[in-house]
């Protein structure tokens, strides 16, 4: 696809509501954004509220409505900037910067495909779904979570299409009890898939690489870093890749095809 300029927009909330024990799910009014904000890129939010930190938060999106001008975006709350934005309710204005780094790409002829979210990391595995369903590829999920408390997306999933949703928790409270990993190698052993898109903590992902690895399945998978400028400009987001050389998360990435990083 045609790249789409960064650049700044004003937001509005519409909505902002817990989804699971620390998750909240927010919905923005950014109608100019959500006309071509592209699944597997992500938006910098400025969160107001504290003088002392300038730095926006990254963050991916699990839906971007151009009809409803709205982007849903599913995050945790793990610090200041997403305790702040966990605060702000209904008609509170802000800025973004987007859309931010590239999308998931789709590879040619691919017509099955795999998805596998570990934690938050299904926030833009639910916006590839919808890019999957749109463009007639088949998929089955697996989603993990540390705890039922802390799952979301499965009804999504299926809402969206999936063939098969596969949930595991690490202390067994939905699904199965175990990693996602576990239940993948299951799908990849009677699956015929293309393509596994996956995003979730970088240890899952470096399971979920070598299991594709070892079954001849290509993958593509969204990466994480701490983020100062979102545009790359500052260096702060390298990730090491396999040949020796280091590539920006925010503007290389954050989708990288699994071989190309050092795990
Ligand atoms: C491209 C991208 C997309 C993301 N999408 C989502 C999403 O859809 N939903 C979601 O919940 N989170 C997402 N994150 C992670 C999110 O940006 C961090 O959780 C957030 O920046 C933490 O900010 P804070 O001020 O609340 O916490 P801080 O006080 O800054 O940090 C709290 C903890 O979070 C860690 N942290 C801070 N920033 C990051 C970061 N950029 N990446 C990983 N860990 C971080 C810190 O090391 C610390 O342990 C994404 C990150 C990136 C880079
Ligand atoms: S965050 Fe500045 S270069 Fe990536």
């Amino acid at each position: 696809m045609t790249a789409v300029a960064t650049g700044l927009h004003d937001v509005v909330v519409a909505s902002n509501e817990p989804v699971g024990d620390g998750l909240m799910r927010v919905v923005l009014s950014a109608p100019t954004l959500a006309a071509k904000i592209a699944a597997g890129q992500f938006v910098d939010v400025e969160v107001p509220g504290d003088a002392s930190e300038i730095l926006r938060v990254p963050l991916s999106f699990s839906h971007a409505d151009p009809d409803a001008g709205t982007i849903e975006i599913v995050y945790a709350v793990v610090g200041g900037g997403t305790s702040r934005l966990a605060a702000m309710a209904p008609g509170d204005a802000t800025t973004i910067v987007g859309p931010c780094g590239n999308p998931w790409p789709l590879p040619e002829g691919a017509s099955r495909a795999c998805l596998v979210a570990g934690g938050v990391g299904v926030t833009p595995v639910v916006a590839c779904a919808r890019m999957l369903s749109a463009s007639g590829v088949a998929f089955d999920a697996v989603v993990g979570a540390q705890t039922s408390e802390r799952l979301w997306g499965v009804e999504e999933l299926d809402a969206l299409g999936a063939g098969r949703v596969e949930v595991t928790t690490d202390d067994g409270t939905a699904g199965r009890r175990g990693f996602t990993t576990d239940a993948l190698a299951e799908l990849l052993a009677d699956g015929s898939y293309d393509v596994v898109f996956t995003c979730g903590p970088e240890v899952m992902m470096a399971g979920v690489a070598r299991l594709c690895r070892e079954s001849g399945v290509r993958c593509l998978v969204s990466m994480e870093r701490m983020m100062c400028c979102g545009f790359g400009a500052c260096g702060t987001c390298n990730v090491a890749m396999a040949d020796g050389s280091y590539k920006s998360c925010c503007k290389d990435g954050p989708v990288f095809d699994a071989e190309e990083v050092a795990w």
